[in-house]
């Protein structure tokens, strides 16, 4: 089961009321649905997945509580077309990025280095590219490009040279298999610290799901359909997601440089949104969960 990660504060800070219009771009299987459509019993969820399982559980779990929701099997890049279609403005959006749990731990996905299963790691499993086609096709210069920028994979060139010189004698079909060549091509000192295939995976998840682009853009149509007083809350698992969290943020929230010194600020340059919390998850639900320990939430509200 996956265990939802800075579950309370994330659904403190958005700050519901009975009747709030809530957006929850990643539904997985409801932890964070769950305790929003509680709270909203005169309001409605909007929850997008575009994973075809995990929808099937989160629904289960929701019709229980309410039925004021609805389930859009949609990528959230879709988000502000979609929601447009069904109402104007929303009180609060959350985000809850990465895999989920049963994603992870499911064997024929492809999302984990420690299962043997087909390289995969589509969380829409309608789309065509898959993790097999990045690493049997893509270039060596595209897959170096791709570990040094989504994994920040410091030995890049020597894996992708070993995944290039593997491929030529037999496809490279399975996540072991993967991993294998990976062990293979970094130093012995690199592999007794954390897993060696940590990066590259992390790289070509990103690759094949186009991750941060779609976040980009999704986080930056969150801002135009959050009423004022609305809050969205981002929970991030890793520093790329993260730093592109925290500069669309200061980018909507800060007064301009050269506007600073000024004793009093025109209002047409004040900003719409205003930072509200940057927080991690405490010891203790780190302790609980290992999933957590690389998550961040960061919080805005929009003010006029
Ligand atoms: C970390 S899990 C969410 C867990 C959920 N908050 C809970 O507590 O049960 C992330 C979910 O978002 C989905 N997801 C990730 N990126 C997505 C995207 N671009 N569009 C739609 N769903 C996405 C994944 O399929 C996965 O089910």
């Amino acid at each position: 089961m996956h265990e939802s990660v800075l579950l309370k504060e994330s659904i403190d800070y958005l700050n519901l009321n009975s009747k709030s219009i809530v957006v929850d771009c990643t539904l997985g299987y409801a932890g964070h649905s769950s305790n929003i459509l509680k709270k909203i019993k005169e309001g409605f969820l909007y929850a997008f997945d575009q994973d075809k399982e995990a929808i099937i559980k989160a629904d289960e779990r929701l019709k229980k509580i309410n039925t004021n929701y609805e389930i859009i099997n949609k990528n959230f890049v879709n988000l502000k077309e979609e929601i447009k279609k069904r109402t104007d403005k929303v009180d609060g959006i959350l985000f809850d990025l990465g895999v989920s749990s049963p994603q992870l731990d499911e064997d024929y996905r492809g999302f984990s280095f420690h299962k043997d299963a087909p390289l995969d790691m589509r969380m829409n499993k309608d789309q065509k590219l898959s993790a097999y086609e990045v690493v049997n096709n893509y270039s060596k210069e595209d897959l170096t490009k791709i570990l040094k920028t989504y994994g920040e994979e410091k030995y890049a060139n020597a894996i992708a040279e070993g995944i290039a010189k593997s491929r030529e004698k037999k496809k490279i079909e399975t996540t072991l298999e993967l991993v294998e060549i990976i062990k293979a091509n970094v130093p012995e000192k690199y592999k007794r610290d954390k897993h060696p295939a940590r990066k590259t995976f992390q790289a070509i998840r990103i690759e094949v799901n186009d991750e941060l682009n779609v976040f980009k853009k999704a986080l930056k149509d969150a801002l135009d359909l959050i009423d004022v007083n609305g809050r969205i809350c981002v929970i991030t698992f890793h520093s790329l997601e993260d730093k592109i969290c925290k500069q669309i943020f200061n980018e909507v929230s800060n007064v301009p440089k050269e506007l600073q010194s000024l004793p009093i600020l025109p209002e047409k340059y004040k900003p719409k949104y205003k930072v509200i919390a940057h927080i991690k998850p405490t010891k203790e639900e780190i302790e609980k969960n290992n999933r957590s320990r690389s998550a961040t939430l960061r919080v805005i509200e929009r003010r006029i």
